[in-house]
């Protein structure tokens, strides 16, 4: 068996990025391990919704990819995309907010916008979807539109 050669330029090498985020997070929390890169990325919103009809609404979904540069956040309406189901722009969502955690952590955010809550949006099925390497995540919008107290605001 013959040992394999070091990588011919170290200088910008694609591990230097791991490098440097390791070296922003240590001051502040403990080191991932390498297990981290398996973990399926998570939804940490609870999704419980309580809109009202007519007004202007939007939904937060918040949550974690271990894969920082290829984890992708969007959201979907009876199983198609947003955009499809709402050519109008009804619904639409805002772009994807990304920011970095200690040990390589994303934390992503995309809210989805009601212009005006309808009885329609009520019976359509919208889930949070989070994908990267490791696997995909989904949670769907729970409404709860019983609950008269507390004036509802976003979610
Ligand atoms: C999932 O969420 C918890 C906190 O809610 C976090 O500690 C964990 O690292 C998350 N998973 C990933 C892949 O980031
Ligand atoms: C989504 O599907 C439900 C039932 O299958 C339907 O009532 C609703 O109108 C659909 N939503 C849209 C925006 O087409």
């Amino acid at each position: 068996m013959q040992p394999a050669r070091p990588p011919a330029s170290p200088g910008l090498h694609p591990n230097m990025h791991r490098l440097l985020l390791a070296l922003l997070c240590s001051s502040t929390c403990f080191q991932g391990t390498d297990s981290s890169a398996h973990r399926l990325p998570n939804i940490s919103s609870p999704l419980l919704c309580s809109p009202s009809f007519g007004q202007k609404f939007s939904v937060l979904c918040q949550g974690h990819s271990a894969h920082p540069s290829s984890s992708l956040v969007y959201w979907l309406a009876n199983e198609t995309f947003v955009d499809d189901l709402y050519p109008d722009g009804a619904v639409t969502q805002r772009s994807t907010r990304e920011s970095l955690k200690c040990a390589g952590r994303l934390l992503l955010q995309r809210k989805l916008i009601f212009r005006a809550f309808s009885e329609k949006d009520l019976q359509t099925r919208f889930q949070c979807t989070i994908l990267d390497p490791a696997g995909s995540v989904r949670k769907a919008i729970t409404w709860q539109m019983k609950s008269k107290k507390g004036a509802p605001g976003d979610c």
